[in-house]
């Protein structure tokens, strides 16, 4: 299921804690720091699910978290509001990139982690209603996971289950928007793959300037 229901929520927020997930805040936090605009910045956080990244964003103007998932913004309550990260002006919204309510804003880094190439297709469309939704400095940086073969990366049989999208695709679409963009392959260790590594594309976008 797509959608995480009530169980998957739930397991979500609990491993948002393992130490686990270090190397990947890390490595984000890194990335974040490189593209994000200077100042204070307005952030979507698409596909949220309960709140794994949002204390990388301490000093933002208006955090948008959004997921399809109302038992996962559920979760998100917890490290947005309990004082942990001291969010300032996050807001919620169930839905997905389409959501109408988005049309009217412009964001200055629009990140999404988890969700492409995972459980939902990466496609031009994406690229095109991100682009749609970024401020004149804004930047989108999307964590796609690739397909078996990609990278050259040992893949064992148990793995070969993940959609993912092929990395001559994932260009092609991009391509086809006509975007500045930068793709990087980054090795992160899964927890769902038994023998560690999972291909994941970093993929930094903005509309030609
Ligand atoms: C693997 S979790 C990732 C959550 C979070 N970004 C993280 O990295 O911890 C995937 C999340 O994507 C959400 N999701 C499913 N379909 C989606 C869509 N079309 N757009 C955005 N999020 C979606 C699920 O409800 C779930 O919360």
């Amino acid at each position: 299921m797509a959608i995480y229901d009530d169980e998957q929520a739930v397991e979500m927020r609990r491993r948002d804690e393992m130490p686990f997930y270090e190397p990947t805040r890390r490595l984000l936090g890194e990335i974040f720091a490189r593209i994000r605009p200077p100042g204070r910045i307005d952030v979507m956080d698409l596909g949220c699910g309960s709140g794994r990244y949002f204390h990388l964003f301490t000093d933002c103007g208006l955090y948008l978290a959004i997921d399809p998932s109302g038992p996962a913004l559920r979760e998100a309550l917890k490290p947005a509001f309990d004082g942990l990260y001291g969010k300032e002006r996050v807001e919620f919204l169930e839905g997905d990139i389409s959501h109408p309510d988005l049309d009217s804003k412009r964001f200055d880094l629009i990140h999404c982690v988890g969700v492409y190439g995972q459980l939902v297709v990466f496609d031009r469309s994406v690229v095109r209603r991100a682009c749609s939704l970024l401020s004149k400095k804004g930047v989108a940086m999307f964590l796609v996971k690739g397909r078996v073969g990609d990278g050259g990366l040992d893949w064992r049989e148990s793995q070969i289950t993940n959609k993912g999208i092929p990395n001559e695709a994932l260009i092609e679409e991009l391509e086809a928007e006509h975007v500045d963009y930068r793709v990087s392959l980054l090795d992160l260790p899964s927890p769902n793959a038994a023998s560690g590594l999972a291909p994941f594309f970093a993929v930094e976008f903005s509309p030609k300037r």
